[in-house]
């Protein structure tokens, strides 16, 4: 049988934080390589009008509102995604949000809120997926991290701490799951012009800061992760585990 390469043709995706921004781009990828996208937000609506604008464009797309923080709404949407698709290859863990203050007025909460949607919502909901990855004996996980968990940052310190702790989990769970043929990843963005980025985009000077530090000398566009997610997700990435892939236009790697 003849396979395209990179094709995600009869493969079903999850895809949390679907909604906008870097997670509708990587799900527009995904569905362009033939898979079957569920986008995931908060947001019926807004979900429901993403899938229309994809399904518009002649490409297999569907919603599922849930808050992934809740572990039980994430374990329905997974079997329910089952129970429609009968199977559920590949998970890209990306909804996230962000919480800036200096450290004295951090509260306790705040904390929570932050690493629960970052982190500990993305272990439950590998945990769900994972049953019908096992029993497929193919899984694809991708975590959105950030280049932040790499270099640390002022402020934004349950943000930091909750992408270092993915990158880290990433690892566990490529530890666990290999055997299975589950494979385990992480896309750590720079800087992308998206909605969480809003009051960073606002101040002309920090703009112009990531410009001049980025080897490529521009923000990066969602659509600049489609070919990553796509890549790892397929058939072709399945010796790729445990990795951290930084897409962030050399900002890490140069000075
Ligand atoms: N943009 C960047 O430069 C950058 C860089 C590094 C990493 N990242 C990471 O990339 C991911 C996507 O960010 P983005 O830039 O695309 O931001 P965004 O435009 O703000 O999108 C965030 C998405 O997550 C959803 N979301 C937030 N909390 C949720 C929850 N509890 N349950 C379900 N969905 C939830 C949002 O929808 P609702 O609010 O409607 O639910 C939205 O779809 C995040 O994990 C972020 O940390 C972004």
């Amino acid at each position: 049988m003849s396979h395209t390469l990179f094709s995600l043709q009869g493969r079903v995706a999850l895809v949390t934080g679907g909604s906008r921004g870097l997670g509708f781009a990587m799900a527009e990828s995904l569905a362009t390589a033939g898979a079957h996208v569920v986008l995931n937000s908060r947001d019926a609506k807004a979900l429901s009008l993403q899938a229309d604008a994809l399904k518009a464009k002649g490409l297999k797309a569907s919603f599922a509102a849930f808050d992934v923080t809740d572990q039980k709404a994430c374990e329905q949407a997974v079997d329910g995604i089952v129970k429609e698709f009968g199977r559920l290859d590949i998970l890209i863990g990306n909804a996230g949000i962000q919480h800036r203050n200096v450290i004295n007025d951090w509260q306790s909460d705040d904390w929570d809120r932050v690493t629960n949607a970052n982190l500990k919502s993305c272990f439950f909901l590998a945990q769900a997926c994972v049953r019908p990855m096992k029993a497929q004996g193919f899984g694809r996980l991708i975590f959105t991290t950030s280049i932040t968990g790499i270099l640390g940052r002022a402020t934004i310190h349950a943000y930091v701490a909750s992408k270092a702790g993915l990158a880290a989990l990433t690892r566990s769970l490529a530890a666990e799951l290999g055997e299975f043929g589950i494979t385990s990843n992480s896309i750590a963005p720079g800087y992308f012009e998206t909605e969480i980025n809003e009051a960073l985009l606002k101040d002309e000077a920090f703009v112009a800061r990531v410009n001049g530090r980025t080897a490529l000398k521009r923000w990066g566009k969602p659509s600049e992760l489609g070919g990553a997610a796509v890549f790892l997700a397929s058939e072709e990435a399945g010796y790729v585990t445990g990795h951290q892939l930084v897409i962030d236009g050399g900002f890490t790697s140069t000075m």
